[in-house]
């Protein structure tokens, strides 16, 4: 039986550091509103130079350095972005020749949120079918390029950032099961509308968001896909070491852990340093959490995301 197993991980945050006191000369806000109603302390803003590409690229480089495997090892590029460098070609594919790497598979995955964890689900089918030996599963964002800044409601949450996994082939299990969920009837109530037409921009090219909504159906997705993430590997939430996940509100996040029975010390929690990254968020939150030396050989480690779409799931992971 083949298995993928993560064997390095890595990410990058830019270096320009957004307070919420900084976001307080800008709009109408304060530190207390956003630490209180989502746990955000900072965020980082890429510069105008970067794109997510470039933020990929040092994520990727210390999660190969990580795993010590050479970019020519890599035989597949998974990209999840909502804020490609480009209309087209992918960011996957920017991605590859700035690793330079010639003979890979590279393509973008576009699930906003989730964006990693399809990713990982994606290339974890292409491992186990025995395709694919090694691979690069990414999430990067600039979402600081789609913030309407006329709305408070949403541009104080959002940042910019880069996590990075080596996904490897192996005989141990590793990725033990991925669960993927869309409901695309929801696709209005968080979404960034426009789109490239005759040289202009048709639509708003800015996020939108009815928080509410989301915070509503988050929590109830959370604790449903963890669930559903346990019972297919029939084990009870006791034996979960890690949940990870998507770093967007501390409160939804303690909600889903409530819910699960979770004790705080196995819940990660990174969205104060970096805001909500998009589909660059949990492999941030993964890549601190094991630069940390928390996690450890045998550990079961939870990851469940949500976002526009709305598309969900989760990956139950056995380090
Ligand atoms: O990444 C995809 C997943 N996304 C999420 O998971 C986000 C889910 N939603 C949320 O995290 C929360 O709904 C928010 C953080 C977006 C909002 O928190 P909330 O507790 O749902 O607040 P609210 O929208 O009910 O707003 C409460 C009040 C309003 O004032 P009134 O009408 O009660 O007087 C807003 O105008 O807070 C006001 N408000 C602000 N005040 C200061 C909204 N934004 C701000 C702001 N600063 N930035």
């Amino acid at each position: 039986m083949i298995y993928s197993r993560i064997v390095g991980t890595g990410s990058y945050l830019p270096d320009r550091v957004v307070t919420n006191a900084d976001l307080e000369k800008l709009v109408d806000t304060s530190d207390e509103w956003i630490v209180s109603r989502t746990g955000i302390r900072e965020r980082h803003y890429a510069a105008d130079h970067q794109d997510a590409s470039d933020l990929a690229l040092e994520a990727c480089k210390r999660a190969l350095h990580a795993a010590h495997v050479r970019p020519d090892e890599i035989d597949m590029i998974v990209v999840a972005t909502s804020t490609p460098d480009m209309v087209f070609p992918s960011t996957a594919c920017i991605l590859q020749d700035k690793l330079g790497i010639k003979h890979s598979i590279a393509f973008d995955l576009q699930a906003v949120c989730s964006g990693f964890v399809f990713a990982l689900s994606t290339v974890d089918q292409f491992v186990r079918s025995g395709n694919v030996q090694c691979a690069l599963v990414v999430g990067t964002e600039v979402f600081s390029r789609i913030l309407n800044w006329q709305d408070r409601s949403t541009c104080v949450l959002f940042g910019d950032g880069a996590g990075a996994v080596v996904v490897r082939a192996s005989n141990v299990p590793g990725v033990l099961t991925t669960h993927m969920h869309t409901d695309g009837s929801y696709r209005n109530v968080l979404c960034t509308p426009g789109t490239v037409e005759g040289g202009k921009v048709r639509g708003s090219p800015m996020l939108v968001m009815e928080g509410g909504a989301v915070y509503k159906f988050a929590v109830k997705a959370f604790e449903e896909v963890a669930w559903e993430a346990l019972n297919a590997n029939g084990l009870q939430p006791d034996a979960i070491d890690w949940f990870i996940c998507h770093q967007a509100n501390q409160r939804i996040i303690m909600h889903a852990a409530k819910k699960l029975n979770l004790p705080d010390e196995k819940v990660v929690m990174t969205v104060d340093r970096h805001g909500n990254t998009s589909a660059a968020s949990i492999p941030l939150a993964l890549d601190a959490t094991v630069r940390a030396g928390k996690i450890k050989a045998g550990d079961n480690v939870l990851l469940a995301a949500l976002g526009g779409g709305f598309a969900w799931g989760a990956a139950l992971i056995k380090w």
